[in-house]
């Protein structure tokens, strides 16, 4: 993805996201410039890769296959295995009507995922074969704590204010339709690097091109910028 696109995005999300009477945390809006100045008090951000995000999922089209987040808060998956600290995590995303997140599964975290505003988010569901395919199994699901089963590949439709909670291994892909949706999830602990399982290829952190400065940084982008004197 280009640099200029990615900017884009984010002040076209930041716009949105303010207009539905939601605020991002101060260090969404540090400058790469002020990012080289932060120290050790902003490792925890830097670790847990918090913040901005744009995928593409490695397949070219973002219009079609992407997704915009925002990681508010996020523990560290080595809490996972003390169960103390941060085990939670949450995030803010927004989905475009017709902007596909693929089908896939997380290993370790259960997610509740947050119709917050907008057209309604349509979540497709499908238990997982042994394999690692889609089941042809009734799904049990549950929405906003009411508990449904519903046929393998039924799609959920969750309207402003409605949540559907997505547990380990369950697969799940999801779209907006009637207008663009802000999206809430609030989950355990969310690690990126090893927990997604995609049914077909997908990247999860696209190539950047740099064709002009960054607004602001990406989670992918602090190594470039954040050094902390030891
Ligand atoms: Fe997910």
């Amino acid at each position: 993805m280009k640099r200029s696109d990615i900017n884009a995005i984010i002040r076209d999300a930041d716009a949105f996201i303010k207009a539905r009477g939601f605020y991002l945390p101060p260090f969404a809006y540090w400058t790469p410039e002020e990012w080289c100045k932060k120290g050790e008090e902003a490792y925890e951000i830097v670790e847990n890769h918090m913040g901005w995000e744009i995928t593409d999922f490695g397949l070219g089209n973002y219009r079609k296959h992407g997704l915009f987040l925002f990681t508010v808060r996020n523990g560290n998956p080595a809490n996972l295995i003390t169960m103390r600290g941060k085990i939670y995590a949450e995030k803010l995303m927004i989905v475009d009507e017709h902007q596909i997140t693929p089908m896939h599964f997380h290993w370790s975290k259960m997610e509740d995922i947050i119709n917050r505003g907008g057209g309604d988010l349509v979540i497709q569901v499908h238990n997982a074969t042994p394999e690692g395919q889609l089941a042809t199994s009734n799904v049990t699901v549950s929405v906003d704590s009411v508990v449904q089963i519903v046929p393998a590949g039924t799609h959920i439709v969750l309207e402003p204010g409605q949540s559907l909670s997505v547990p380990v291994g369950l697969y799940h892909e999801f779209t907006a339709q009637g207008g663009r949706v802000l999206v809430g999830e609030v989950s355990m602990v969310n690690d990126d690097d090893t927990d997604n399982r995609f049914l077909d290829h997908a990247g999860r952190f696209p190539a950047i091109q740099e064709d002009e400065p960054p607004l602001y940084l990406l989670c992918t982008d602090y190594s470039k910028y954040y050094h902390p004197r030891s």
